[in-house]
């Protein structure tokens, strides 16, 4: 079977909104012309499981475009969006996903891209790596490496390689510059309030937000909530991301405490029951939770479903749960990533510069496989520096260059 989606006729809604990215990611744009001449991946299988949104379509186009043979998934079964799945098969490509898949079939999904065999891995999250490891081991020897998109992902890498049972080397994309620094920090931190403010249509103006995690995501989350007018409470489990919360002006407290004056909660921390039954319990009548981490394990949502005296739909997205009687917590996207689940996710700028960073790390990896060693691999400064210097051109932006004096002042040892 070639492809596996809901409805091939949703495709000219899809082409619109990829036509759309498209238009916004120059970067993008101008890889996919260098593609065109050079065809960098002829003869290349890419299995890709990234959320099968528009600016991902346009990334699978951008590769395909270099000569590659795209097998296509999603990574979470809420972000699929079915137009953009459409409109990638009526232009050829291989996609299995849809939205609001199941357990089962999310899985049959990811088997579906590695039973082509994939010579490049691009992963979110490391689902495909996994189940390389586990399911498929035999088709690892056809592997010539891969890409990891989010911070959950490299975790997962590396504890990995840290057991040595990493079998190929992985390129961690999230710690690029211009990956983490642009995308976790203001996409995270525009798109989650774009998803909560869609859903709710709430006021966050006056309100307490508390932001669970101070890494690279939730500094964003909480940089814009208070630029909507929220006071921000952080709960950390590292002194020095408390810290540096408390000196960018926010409160600190443990989520017991935040737990019962927090009116929207946002989890973004990559760990697993940050907010449990004992603080529902404390929660404010009408508290918003959310989740923006990779996986739904950040709000114990099994927990929540077993102590609720009710449960039901209350808006699209929005879940209400009775948790004493007559006082009601509500659920955004079933506690998954609320920014892709119930929104769009980054805005496509942001993104423009990510999938530059995944792009050229999948050509790096075609063009260097005979001498890949390391099987944890940094994307080379050469690549995070291309991608900034092409941004900064496009968004019509100079800057200074080192003379040659300064240069060598920089790099001497005397002090004058
Ligand atoms: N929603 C999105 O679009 C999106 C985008 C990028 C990354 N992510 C995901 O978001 C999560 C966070 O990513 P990041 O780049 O900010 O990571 P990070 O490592 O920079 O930050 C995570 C922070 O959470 C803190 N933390 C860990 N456990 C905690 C706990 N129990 N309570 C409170 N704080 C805790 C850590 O100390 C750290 O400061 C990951 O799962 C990542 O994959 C989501």
């Amino acid at each position: 079977m070639n492809s596996e989606i809901r409805d091939v006729s949703l495709a000219p809604s899809g082409e619109l909104k990829i036509d759309w990215v498209r238009k916004n990611c120059p970067l993008l744009r101008s890889l996919e012309e260098e593609f065109v001449q050079e065809k960098p991946f002829l003869g290349v299988k890419i299995a890709l499981s990234v959320h099968l949104e528009a600016k991902t379509a346009y990334l699978c186009k951008v590769l395909a475009a270099g000569g590659a043979d795209m097998y296509i998934t999603g990574s979470n079964p809420l972000s699929t969006q079915d137009d953009v799945a459409a409109a990638l098969v009526a232009a050829g490509l291989k996609v299995f996903a849809w939205y609001g898949s199941t357990p089962e079939e999310y899985d049959r999904h990811i088997s579906r891209v590695l039973e082509a065999g994939p010579n490049i891995i691009i992963d979110d999250g490391g689902d495909l790596v996994h189940a390389l490891h586990t399911k498929y081991p035999h088709l690892i020897p056809g592997v010539i490496g891969g890409c990891e998109e989010t911070t959950t992902g490299i975790i997962r890498l590396m504890a990995m390689e840290a057991k040595d049972q990493l079998r190929f080397p992985m390129v961690m994309v999230n710690n690029a510059d211009c990956k983490h620094l642009f995308d976790n920090r203001y996409g995270t931190g525009q798109s989650v309030w774009d998803g909560i403010n869609r859903t709710t249509n709430l006021i966050v103006a006056g309100k307490i937000v508390v932001v669970a995690g101070y890494g690279w995501c939730g500094k964003g989350v909480a940089m814009r909530a208070k630029g909507l007018g929220a006071r921000v409470v952080v709960t950390e489990v590292d002194p020095v991301k408390a810290i540096e919360a408390i000196m960018d002006g926010f409160d600190v407290m443990p989520m017991r405490k935040a737990a019962a004056i927090g009116d929207f909660f946002v989890t973004v921390t990559g760990c697993c029951k940050v907010i449990t039954k004992e603080d529902f319990l404390e929660m404010k009548n009408g508290a918003i939770l959310c989740n923006a981490g990779h996986f739904d394990v950040e709000i114990d949502m099994a927990g929540l479903r077993e102590m609720a005296l009710s449960a039901r739909e209350q808006r699209k997205n929005i879940m209400c749960y009775e948790v004493k009687k007559d006082h009601f917590i509500y659920v955004l996207a079933e506690g998954r990533l609320v920014n892709l689940a119930a929104g769009d996710g980054h805005p496509a700028e942001i993104m423009d510069m990510s999938f530059a960073i995944q792009a050229l790390s999948a050509r790096y990896l075609v063009t260097h496989k005979d001498t890949l060693t390391e099987k944890l691999i940094s994307v080379p400064r050469e690549i995070d520096l291309d991608v900034a210097a092409r941004k900064l051109k496009f968004m019509g932006k100079s800057i200074d260059a080192l003379s040659p004096e300064q240069e060598a002042y920089l790099h001497s040892s005397a002090v004058s």
